[in-house]
């Protein structure tokens, strides 16, 4: 498979609510042009399903990502491994993926990175990428937060991650549910080095459409 701008970047998709965050986060890397090595968990396939469409299984994934994000989507190439092949590349710390996202992380996976148990291939992948000192980013989303949650949120950024929790922010006047989507895609864009279109920057002041 071609890897046309030599960024290759592993996402993780694990079942906390929010799949749509990784949709147009994917969608983004793919107008790059990156190569995306990505992995669901069970549960990830199954909000896949619940939050997305009934059919909207796993196999259909580029057709969804062009049908939501349009042909940009087709711009750059992915790869799907399962979550149980603990011999996939990513599993390796030789293997090239410069960095990851796992989007969205549930407080389940959370504890298996915070604590290295690398009980599927998303937790030993996110585990080869703190080992290695590569940037690995993780979007937790669950509310209210248990003590033991929080505490594994620190773990995790004692260790070198980045956490990015999936709070979109209302100041740029979102008007739809891909608005707030696109909002912590372009954050977590930019936290993994790239340029990002997604939302506009502050200028010092809310930009308002009039109608
Ligand atoms: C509809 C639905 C929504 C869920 N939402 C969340 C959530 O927002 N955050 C979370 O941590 N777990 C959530 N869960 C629970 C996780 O899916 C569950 O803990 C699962 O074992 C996580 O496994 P995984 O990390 O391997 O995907 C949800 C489950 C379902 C069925």
């Amino acid at each position: 498979m071609t890897d046309p701008s030599g960024r290759r970047i592993a996402v993780g998709v694990t079942g906390a609510s929010g799949v749509i965050y990784a949709l147009r986060t994917m969608a983004a890397l793919l107008e790059q042009g990156c190569h995306l090595e990505i992995v669901f968990s069970d549960y990830g396939r199954r909000l896949l399903l619940d939050e997305i469409a009934p059919d909207a299984n796993v196999e259909r994934l580029g057709e969804i990502l062009r049908a939501r994000y349009g042909p940009g989507a087709g711009r750059g190439t992915f790869s799907v491994s399962s979550n149980r092949d603990m011999g996939a590349a990513l599993a390796s710390g030789s293997h090239r993926a410069e960095a990851m996202v796992i989007v969205p992380c549930s407080m389940k996976t959370l504890a298996g990175v915070a604590h290295g148990l690398s009980r599927s291939l998303i937790e030993r992948a996110a585990d080869v990428m703190l080992k290695e000192r590569r940037r690995l980013v993780l979007v937790p989303r669950e509310t209210p937060m248990s003590l033991p949650a929080l505490k594994n949120l620190v773990a995790c950024a004692e260790a070198g991650a980045v956490i990015l929790p999936a709070m979109p922010a209302f100041y740029q006047q979102p008007a739809t549910i891909d608005d707030l989507a696109s909002f912590i895609a372009g954050k977590i864009l930019n936290a993994l080095g790239f340029e990002q279109h997604l939302f506009p920057q502050w200028t010092g002041r809310v930009n308002r459409s009039e109608t």
